[in-house]
């Protein structure tokens, strides 16, 4: 049994690696009761509780909220995720810390992202480049860290793209979707799975794409949603990233591939099958 503590165990994906069945002992830290940006406080929680492995899930997650908060958004996702690292490595504990499909720019056609491709978005939103600067402060502080980078979580009860299409289909009557950006879903309590695994067969430092299956839009992740909670026959219109104004512009082919994790045997399964599961729990 190994003590392991999730940072922000209240949030979607915490919530569902602190829930999930393991012999583990699971510790939380999360708002308000511990804020990671008081160094000195999380500090002295971290010598407290003696974690062995720490899991890194908090992290200021509005992505067009982030454009009018740059210095939170920096503070949280780089910053403090820095400062975790270091404190984990002055313990001698391992660190998972989760990161993000849009370290990449999505400017590649035809061909996903390996855990090896040299990550880049110069030029893109404050929230992926604050994801930037967190994985490079973790392997800056921290020798032995693990970055599992996702893309599109989805979770049952969480706030995630499914849920917010089944919401607006029941409010509106009628939607349109982005048909012109890809990426690939993750489901929360496939992705808890996985972490265990690796955290279990002691898989070695490194980068890890943890994701379920292969590409698809968001019109059509919208559409199969909408079809698996029976609202199949709600109109849905394609449109451009262009027709859909929003403060921060994610990546649009941002794909990742999970190659590490399956050269070790671990492979989520393909995103409808866990989009079947989430819809019969909604
Ligand atoms: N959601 C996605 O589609 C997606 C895609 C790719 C990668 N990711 C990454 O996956 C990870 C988990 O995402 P998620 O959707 O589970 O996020 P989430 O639901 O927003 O959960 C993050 C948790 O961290 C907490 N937190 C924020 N600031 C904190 C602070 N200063 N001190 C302590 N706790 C703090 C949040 O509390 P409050 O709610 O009170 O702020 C929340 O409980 C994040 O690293 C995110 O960047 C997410």
């Amino acid at each position: 049994m190994t003590r392991i503590l999730i940072v922000g165990h209240k949030g979607q994906l915490g919530r569902t690696l602190f829930r999930f069945p393991t012999d583990h002992e699971l510790l939380g830290m999360d708002l308000p009761e511990y804020d990671i940006t008081d160094v000195e406080r999380t500090q002295y929680a971290l010598r407290e509780m003696r974690p062995e492995i720490v899991i890194n899930t908090a992290a200021y997650t509005n992505v067009d909220g982030a454009e009018a908060e740059p210095e939170l958004a920096y503070r949280i996702n780089a910053h403090a995720a820095g400062h975790l690292a270091r404190f984990c490595e002055e313990l001698g504990a391992v660190m998972y810390h989760i990161s993000t499909n849009e370290v990449f720019d999505g400017q590649r056609v035809g061909q996903p992202y390996d855990e090896w491709d040299q990550p880049d978005n110069t030029h893109g939103s404050t929230y992926a480049r604050s994801k930037l600067a967190g994985e490079n402060a973790v392997r800056f502080y921290h020798s032995r860290a693990r970055i599992i980078r996702i893309s599109w979580l989805f979770a049952p009860g969480g706030n995630n793209f499914p849920a917010k299409i089944v919401a607006a289909a029941d409010k509106h009557g009628a939607l349109r979707v982005v048909a012109d950006e890809y990426g690939v879903p993750t489901y929360a309590p496939d992705l808890a799975q996985a972490i265990f695994q690796l955290i279990d067969i002691k898989a070695p430092p490194g980068v890890y794409h943890l994701i379920n299956g292969e590409a698809t839009s968001r019109y059509a992740f919208a559409k199969a949603a909408l079809r698996l909670t029976g609202r199949g026959h709600i109109p849905v219109t394609p449109i451009s990233h262009t027709e859909w104004q929003r403060a921060a512009q994610p990546p649009l082919r941002a794909v990742l591939v999970n190659r590490a994790a399956a050269a070790l045997g671990i492979v989520l399964r393909p995103w409808q099958d866990a989009l079947a599961d989430w819809a019969a729990q909604v």
